[in-house]
């Protein structure tokens, strides 16, 4: 046991390094404008936005910067959050301009796809920048619904990285009806009628009985990211659920929400424990985000649940749905009684896939030795699992190792 815990530990360094190194990527935007004291402005938003990262993750791409004066009419606005992420996400072209390029546009004119339209927050063309090749080897770029007018010029070429990152300066600020549109302040969205309306009704309404709404409705302006069991994984769960005290079922619901905005792409790149609303002190009812792939797990040391989509995402509040309740081992060690009681089929499913590397992990954590006294507090069918699974684990963890980093790579 003692060598396999030693192996394991070995393992899961391995595993953790390759983990971090996943987060390398091939170009840091923030990085390359540093170098110009004249885009600090532009560069600061991009990453108030949490644009930056994105940008980061994307190759064969055009950022268009603007300098710190170009920056003041946008800055005069006052546009919310939101709006200035929008207005921005116009300046990043989905394809590669180098200046060579942007002098030789087939028919002198055409359409560029841009990071607003990719968000979806865009309709019809108006996430399309218009780029145009005008007398005296001008270059003009407009946002497309802004009625045929083209109110900025290539300046120069800042940085270029072919074919991966091109980095222009234009002369000003892009920008239409659209993407300023003011979206409604998070404070004012009915975060359970959100909920409700897609797919996570009974978690929504439950919230909605519970005074862990207001501690949720307390924690949006500052920054919110909820994680809402779909209707069926949360009916299955309701005969637990009633079982548990108010300040349990409080403690649930709010251990399904983290104080901070979380965007998909900052998920997959900060990986590791995250406190949640129901964080308190002592009581720890924290998460592991991991990984998988492309997709994002959320652990506890009782079960595994995957984000299956995101529901809204504006930021300061985000809300993705999961296809699992978590279960906090603060709540439900003592349910998990050792006697093999018929294991939910849910949790089950998970077991052999998600506890072996939770146990790793813990392993690691806790002691060199399992002490009996750790034993109770598992799922007996996790505990099964994860014996067969340790013997098994190096093939197992190398071949997950190799099939993520592989993942990663293909989609670079
Ligand atoms: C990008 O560069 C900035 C500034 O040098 C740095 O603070 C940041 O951590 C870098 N980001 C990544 C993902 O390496
Ligand atoms: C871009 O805008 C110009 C000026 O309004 C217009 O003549 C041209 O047709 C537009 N290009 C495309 C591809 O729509
Ligand atoms: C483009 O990105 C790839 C990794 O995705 C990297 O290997 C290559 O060196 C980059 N090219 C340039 C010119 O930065
Ligand atoms: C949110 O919407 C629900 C209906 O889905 C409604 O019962 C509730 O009163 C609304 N809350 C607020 C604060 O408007
Ligand atoms: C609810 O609690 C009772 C008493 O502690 C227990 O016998 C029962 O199995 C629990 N039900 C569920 C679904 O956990």
């Amino acid at each position: 046991m003692h060598i396999l815990s030693a192996s394991a530990v070995t393992a899961v360094l391995a595993f953790t390094l390759l983990l971090s190194s996943t987060t390398i990527t091939a170009h840091n935007i923030t990085a390359i404008l540093n170098k110009y004291p004249e885009f600090s402005t532009f560069n600061h938003y991009l990453t108030e936005t949490h644009l930056a990262a994105e940008i980061n993750r994307r190759i064969t791409i055009t950022v268009c910067a603007v300098d710190n004066a170009g920056m003041a009419d946008v800055l005069a606005k006052h546009l919310s959050i939101s709006a200035m992420k929008n207005v921005l996400s116009l300046h990043v072209l989905l394809d590669y301009f180098g200046a060579k390029k942007l002098h030789q546009i087939t028919d002198g004119t055409a359409l560029a796809a841009t990071m607003f339209q990719a968000t979806g927050t865009a309709t019809g063309t108006s996430g399309f920048v218009n780029i145009t090749d005008l007398k005296g080897g001008k270059v003009g770029f407009g946002a497309e619904d802004n009625g045929g007018v083209l109110p900025a010029s290539f300046v120069k070429s800042v940085d270029e990285r072919p074919y991966n990152l091109s980095v222009i300066q234009i002369s000003q600020i892009l920008t239409s009806p659209e993407a300023e549109a003011p979206a409604p302040a998070p404070s004012t969205q009915n975060i359970t009628k959100l909920m409700s309306a897609h797919g996570c009704k009974v978690f929504a309404d439950t919230l909605s009985a519970s005074d862990a709404l207001k501690t949720y409705e307390d924690n949006v302006d500052g920054g919110l990211t909820i994680f809402c069991p779909l209707d069926d994984a949360f009916k299955k769960f309701q005969p637990k659920f009633k079982n548990l005290t108010v300040a349990g079922k409080q403690a649930l619901l709010e251990s399904h929400a983290v104080p901070v905005y979380e965007s998909m792409q900052m998920l997959k790149q900060n990986n590791g424990l995250m406190n949640t609303l129901a964080t308190d002190g002592a009581s720890k009812f924290d998460l592991t985000v991991q990984n998988d792939g492309d997709e994002v797990t959320l652990k506890t040391k009782l079960v595994t649940a995957r984000i299956t989509g995101t529901l809204f995402d504006e930021q300061p509040l985000a809300i993705y749905t999961l296809n699992n309740v978590l279960l906090p081992k603060e709540l439900f060690k003592a349910a998990l009684s050792p006697t093999p009681a018929p294991a939910p089929a849910p949790e089950a499913a998970d077991a052999p896939k998600g506890s072996k590397k939770k146990k790793k992990k813990s392993k690691v954590a806790n002691s060199p030795s399992d002490s009996p006294a750790d034993s109770p507090d598992e799922d007996p069918a996790d505990q099964t699992a994860d014996d067969n699974g340790a013997v098994v684990s190096n093939g197992g963890g190398l071949v997950a190792i190799v099939m993520s980093v592989w993942l990663v790579l293909l989609q670079l």
